[in-house]
């Protein structure tokens, strides 16, 4: 299969104020806190993401992929530091609980950076798989998704896709060029979607435990409409996430220059700008 050619990474430097944000931001309480719920792995899950890729940063000599790794950590920073200030919103309106699950994820993601180098970039580059996959649900689906959610909600999901998106070969060029190993791929997507997806749940829950909505019939109905309904958030994704495990995928197998040519306008209008002032 041919890939399309490599997407440029812009570093963005957005400021999004989450003041104002009300406690369920999206079309209901499952859908704000399954999403509240990912974007509290993120501050910790991007910096092992770039650590489990600068690990590798020496081993490369081709100049386009050390300057592609340079961009990627720039972004993933970017990521970490405003799902940081969302998680802050999070445990300010009482969700403290999403803390201590973080100590604990930090701690094992720490020890596998050091002790399983290796696994710990595959494991990145299936989560890159998931992340750009997410993208694409996000950018083409603004009715289901951002289209009904605060503005400042909306304005922090489609960023960050964007920006998944820009970079979604990255990690996986620099594990084909150091460890590859087409086993080692498939198992590590394999668990990595299992853990991720137990790790959401988890703080789901939790968050719908705080707020005494966990169990009530209505709460898994609208459980049930966000992540298999019409516009559903799993539904339809079957064949972009099989495809990485075939042996010769490349995550550029997917052209997503359409989606990025019409997306990046808007975004940069809201960001750029207003980074480089
Ligand atoms: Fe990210
Ligand atoms: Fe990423």
């Amino acid at each position: 299969m041919s890939s399309s050619p490599p997407a440029a990474i812009t570093v963005r430097r957005p400021r999004i104020s989450f003041d104002g944000v009300p406690r369920h931001w999206g079309r209901d309480p499952f859908e704000t806190h399954f999403l509240n719920a990912l974007s509290s792995t993120f501050p910790d899950g991007e910096a092992f993401f770039v650590r489990s890729v600068l690990a590798y940063r020496e081993q490369i000599d081709a100049p386009e992929l050390r300057e592609a790794i340079r961009a990627f950590a720039a972004q993933e920073g970017q990521h970490s530091r405003l799902h940081a200030e969302h998680l802050q919103m999070l445990i300010d309106q009482g969700y403290t609980g999403l803390a201590a699950r973080n100590r604990l994820t930090r701690w094992m993601m720490d020890v596998s950076v050091r002790r399983a180098p290796r696994a710990s970039l595959a494991g990145t580059a299936a989560l890159e798989h998931l992340t750009a996959m997410l993208a694409r649900k996000i950018l083409n689906d603004p009715e289901g998704f951002t289209g009904r959610m605060h503005p400042a909600m909306a304005a922090l999901w489609q960023w960050h896709a964007l920006e998944e998106a820009e970079h979604k070969s990255v990690a996986f060029d620099v594990l084909e060029r150091v460890a590859p190993s087409h086993p080692l791929r498939v198992w590590m997507l394999a668990s990595n979607t299992l853990g991720l997806f137990l790790e959401i749940l988890d703080r789901a829950f939790y968050m719908l435990w705080k707020d005494g909505l966990l169990f009530r019939r209505e709460t898994w109905a609208q459980g049930w409409r966000f992540l298999f309904g019409t516009h559903g958030f799993l539904r339809g994704l079957g064949p972009d996430y099989w495809r990485w495990y075939r042996r010769g995928f490349h995550p550029n197998d997917v052209d997503d220059s359409p989606m990025l040519d019409r997306f990046r306008p808007l975004i940069d209008a809201e960001t750029v700008s207003r980074a480089s002032g």
